[in-house]
């Protein structure tokens, strides 16, 4: 079955559970996943139990597709996501962004943990993703192009969505948040980057890097989605600090975070 089918197929059968077309895809990374509790559900669903669709093994991603109401929109939300380093495929990572695209879904919006490249940023600060780097990990759009889904050059110019992000500049207005606005870089991951890789980012112009998000932004882009992107830091990237990097630090600033958070997406999604 080609990914087209693939995507077809539990397109079908989410849209049997369902009477409307989500305003916005939310996709909640490391630690984010709380903000779940703010919708209001309609239907929820395992991916282990929507057949075909790939599951994630990572701590703290729960693995679960949401459909409800929350700032007075309907919504899904993938409580947890793919990535390269679990050794999930290009065809699993942009499966589910396929399945959006194919029920109709206009709005994309990612969230992930990220450390802090720009010495300026502190762990617990928000930042709106302005563009990113991801020259280093391979596309997800290797291979032969689907012209179904999109076409075989998409432009990334503007890859994220100007008008979300003074959606998400009003909303951090209305929530009282501070939050920062720069460049997200993708790293392979699973390690956590070295001093001199983090140095070496600093200098292209990152501020901030992360294992995720950017696979499915590319295929979001690709499907003709408008992209809203905000990453938690949870760290200061790599030789800032004189201490090692740990999975348990980010999912700290997640959960320390995570009502600020959760007001904040609430709010984002009310002015969509
Ligand atoms: N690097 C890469 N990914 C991350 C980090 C980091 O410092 N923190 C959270 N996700």
């Amino acid at each position: 079955m080609d990914l087209y089918e693939r995507a077809e197929k539990i397109k079908n059968f989410l849209a049997e559970k369902i009477s409307y077309t989500p305003q916005a895809a939310v996709v909640l990374g490391s630690g984010l996943g709380s903000f779940a509790e703010e919708i209001e559900a309609d239907f929820e669903i395992p991916y282990s139990d929507i057949e075909g669709f790939p599951v994630s093994t990572v701590p703290g991603h729960k693995g679960r597709l949401i459909f409800g109401k929350t700032g007075g929109k309907n919504i899904v939300a993938m409580q947890g996501r793919f990535h390269f380093y679990e050794g999930c495929s290009a065809q699993d990572i942009s499966l589910p962004v396929r399945v959006f695209q194919l029920l109709g879904i206009k709005n994309y919006i990612v969230t992930n943990a990220a450390g802090a490249v720009n010495f300026s940023y502190k762990p617990g600060d928000l930042m709106i993703i302005n563009d990113h780097i991801g020259l280093f990990c391979p596309s997800v759009l290797t291979g032969e192009n689907d012209e179904r889904f999109g076409t075989r050059f998409p432009s990334m110019s503007h890859a994220y969505s100007r008008s979300l992000i003074e959606i998400a500049h009003k909303a951090a207005q209305n929530t009282k948040t501070d939050v920062q606005e720069g460049v997200y870089c993708y790293c392979k991951g699973p390690m956590f980057e070295t001093p001199a890789e983090i140095l070496f980012l600093r200098a292209v112009g990152a501020d901030a890097a992360g294992m995720s998000t950017v696979p499915e932004v590319v295929t979001a882009v690709h499907a003709g989605m408008n992209v809203l992107g905000i990453s938690c830091i949870t760290n200061m990237a790599a030789g800032i600090l004189d201490q090692p990097l740990t999975h348990a630090e980010v999912m700290e600033t997640g959960k320390a975070v995570e009502k600020k958070f959760s007001a904040y997406m609430k709010e984002i999604i009310s002015l969509i």
